[in-house]
């Protein structure tokens, strides 16, 4: 039956956990609230170490929370983070996304800074500044940076923020043994998408979507043990999905994958979502890697990245391509098929400025299709938020089923 417009505002006859209020898409004060309470308190992972392998090799890193990062090998060859901006008047010191500089020289009055944020020149110090400031007072800021799990430069700009393993817990465990060797990135492609970086997420925490995605029905839906798959959800709002065996063969009349992955059962799939926009997705032969960098609460930058192994051979690494790119690639079978799905989603789910309710009520034990991974990390949004995902503001008429 169709709804007029007080039939749309009544929510839907569920625990308030299993829906949401369309504006914590769409509103920019909350898009606001979330970078400093959320992007500026977790850890990010801004790059992987194998793309920045050799000493003073960098790479620069638009942070969610609003600021831009330099990610920086030193001449020791450990990996650190600093604020992209020049302590003298906040000039951008690095411009390009990636490069090799022994020395980080700001354009504007050419202060200098080593690959450990120690300032190595001042021009016309002496004669400016006399004995009341020098080099040793000029360093850059420095942000908390950690390399691991699968290799992955993980940053947080929270002084105060737990460290890196309290962050994730045990929710990488399942992936344990399959990142146990070196990694290296082979494949990077980023794609600019008209929605909110939660709707994103989303797509990475429920398999229902699979109806959106013909070739998913085909290697997934339709084979053995695709409806055991289980979500557990781990502190911190991070969540896996449960290993299953990928059928690629179902569409390619048979033909055997000559390149597996190191203690992944062959055609095996394992997914870890990390809170509040990271995922891993182990499937047969390559690791893709997500990361979301809101530029905006309807603006979002993805970052794909696909992975092998650092020993791969010429032919394991062509393979591991071909297997990448024709799922995952920017013309690849799946991919434009999620980032068509989640195009415009958000703003179009309340016409004008009236929000609505997003339902996230499926329950099927928590095997694939049920919703638990997306209840899941709005508790955890929520929490960090200090605010109700399913009212946000604190005026909705919720009180019946809370
Ligand atoms: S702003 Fe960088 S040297 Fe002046
Ligand atoms: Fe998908």
């Amino acid at each position: 039956m169709s709804k007029n417009a007080s039939q749309w505002n009544q929510h839907p006859k569920f625990p308030p956990s299993h829906f949401v209020d369309s504006r914590i898409y769409t509103d920019e004060q909350l898009f606001v609230e979330e970078r400093e309470k959320i992007f500026n308190t977790c850890w990010i992972i801004a790059c992987h170490e194998s793309e920045i392998p050799n000493a003073y090799d960098y790479r620069t890193f638009f942070h969610p929370g609003g600021t831009s990062l330099i990610i920086v090998r030193g001449e020791d060859m450990k990996v650190r983070s600093f604020y992209n901006v020049c302590p003298h008047r906040g000039n951008t010191l690095l411009y390009d996304p990636v490069g090799n500089a022994k020395r980080i020289t700001c354009i504007f009055h050419a202060w200098s800074f080593d690959s450990k944020g120690n300032c190595t020149d001042i021009s016309r110090e002496e004669q400016g500044f006399q004995k009341r400031f020098c080099k040793a007072d000029a360093g850059l800021r420095e942000v908390r940076a950690e390399v691991g799990f699968g290799g992955f430069v993980w940053v947080n700009t929270d002084d105060n923020a737990c460290t890196l393993s309290e962050y994730l817990g045990d929710s990488l465990n399942m992936l344990h043994d399959n990142m146990s060797m070196p990694l290296e990135v082979f494949h990077y492609h980023k794609a600019v998408v008209d929605t909110n970086y939660k709707l994103w997420h989303d797509t990475n925490s429920e398999f229902y979507h699979d109806y959106m995605h013909y070739f998913n029905r085909v290697t997934g839906m339709l084979q053995p043990g695709y409806f055991d798959r289980k979500y557990t959800g781990y502190p911190n709002g991070h969540a896996s999905v449960g290993s299953m065996e990928i059928k690629y063969d179902a569409y390619e009349g048979g033909k055997q994958r000559g390149v597996g992955w190191p203690a992944l059962a062959p055609g095996g799939w394992i997914l870890i979502d990390i809170f509040p926009g990271m995922t891993y997705n182990l499937r047969t032969s390559v690791l893709r890697m997500d990361t979301s960098i809101p530029l905006g609460p309807n603006k979002l930058l993805i970052e794909f990245r696909g992975l092998g192994l650092k020993s791969d051979t010429p032919e394991e690494r062509a393979e591991r391509i071909r297997d990448h790119n024709t799922i995952w690639g920017p013309f690849g079978r799946n991919l434009h098929e999620d980032l068509l799905g989640v195009h415009g989603q958000g703003r179009a789910m309340h016409p004008g400025s009236e929000p609505t309710w997003v339902l996230h009520g499926r329950e099927e034990n928590m095997t694939i299709h049920d919703e638990g991974g997306m209840r899941h990390f709005y508790a955890e949004w929520s929490r960090r938020m200090g605010r109700k995902s399913y009212d946000p503001y604190g005026e909705r008429k919720t009180s019946a089923v809370a």
